[in-house]
C-alpha cells in the first residue's frame, strides 16, 4: 500500500513513481502534496486507488480502478481494511487559479492484522480519543511540519489523545515553511507519554 505518494516535484523522496510497487493507493486529500503520483502509479501497477466518494469521481474519470467511500465507512481491499476518519484541513485538486473542491479531507485507519492510523494533513482535534479508543492503533503517523498542519507540540498531544505504541512523525522538512525537527516531536512526547516516537529518514523502514 501506498498512502499519498509524492515523489514528483518532491526533493526528498528516494526513488521514482515508476520504481515503486503496490496494490492499493490510499489518497487523503487533494493537494498536489498528497494525491501526488497517484494516477500514474495506478496506471501502472493496476492499483486500486481509495479516497473519498467525490475524489473518487474524478480520479476514475482519469482511467484508475477508483474507490470512493466515505466518513465512517470501512471498505476491503484484499486482507487489507480501510476506515475513513475525519481530519480537519482543506481538499482541492488542480492549478492554481483553476482549482476545485475535492470535498473533505481525511485520515485512515489502516487493518492488515496490525493498525495503523495516517492522520493525513490536520490539526490536533479531540476525537482523536475516539479513533484511539475505537482503533487502538499500534502506529500512529502524524504530521509534525507546522503551518499547513500540527507542529511538535499538537502531535504530541494528539499522542496523548491516541495512545498508540509508536508514533511516526511526517509532512515535516519538504520545504522550508514545514521545516522542523523531529527530535522535539520526540522530546515532547516522551514528556507526556508511554508512546514511543520512530523516526524514520526517506527510504528507510520499520516493521510492525
Ligand atoms: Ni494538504
Amino acid at each position: 500500500m501506498l498512502i499519498d505518494p509524492f515523489f514528483t516535484g518532491n526533493g526528498t523522496a528516494v526513488v521514482g513513481p515508476d520504481k515503486v510497487d503496490c496494490d492499493i493507493v490510499c489518497v487523503t486529500h487533494g493537494h498536489g502534496d498528497h494525491l501526488g503520483d497517484a494516477v500514474q502509479i495506478a496506471r501502472r501497477t493496476g492499483a486500486v486507488v481509495a479516497s473519498i466518494l467525490e475524489m473518487s469521481n474524478y480520479l476514475e474519470r482519469t482511467g484508475v480502478k477508483a474507490l470512493g467511500f466515505n466518513l465512517g465507512g470501512t471498505v476491503r481491499i484484499r486482507n487489507t481494511s480501510i476506515t475513513m476518519v475525519p481530519a480537519f484541513h482543506s481538499s482541492s485538486i488542480g492549478a492554481p487559479g483553476l482549482e476545485f473542491s475535492a470535498a473533505m479531507p481525511v485520515g485512515m485507519v489502516i487493518d492488515s492484522g496490525k493498525t495503523v492510523y495516517h492522520a493525513g494533513d490536520t490539526c490536533v482535534f479531540g476525537d482523536m480519543k475516539l479513533i484511539g479508543e475505537m482503533y487502538k492503533p499500534e502506529v500512529a503517523l502524524l504530521p509534525i511540519g507546522g503551518f499547513f498542519t500540527m507542529d511538535p507540540k499538537q502531535a504530541a498531544m494528539a499522542v496523548k489523545l491516541l495512545k498508540p505504541k509508536v508514533a511516526i512523525p511526517m509532512h515535516y522538512n519538504t520545504w522550508p515553511p514545514i521545516a522542523q525537527d523531529p527530535n522535539e516531536f520526540a522530546r515532547l512526547v516522551q514528556k507526556s507519554s508511554k508512546t514511543k516516537v520512530v523516526i524514520l529518514k526517506p527510504g528507510e523502514c520499520m516493521e510492525v
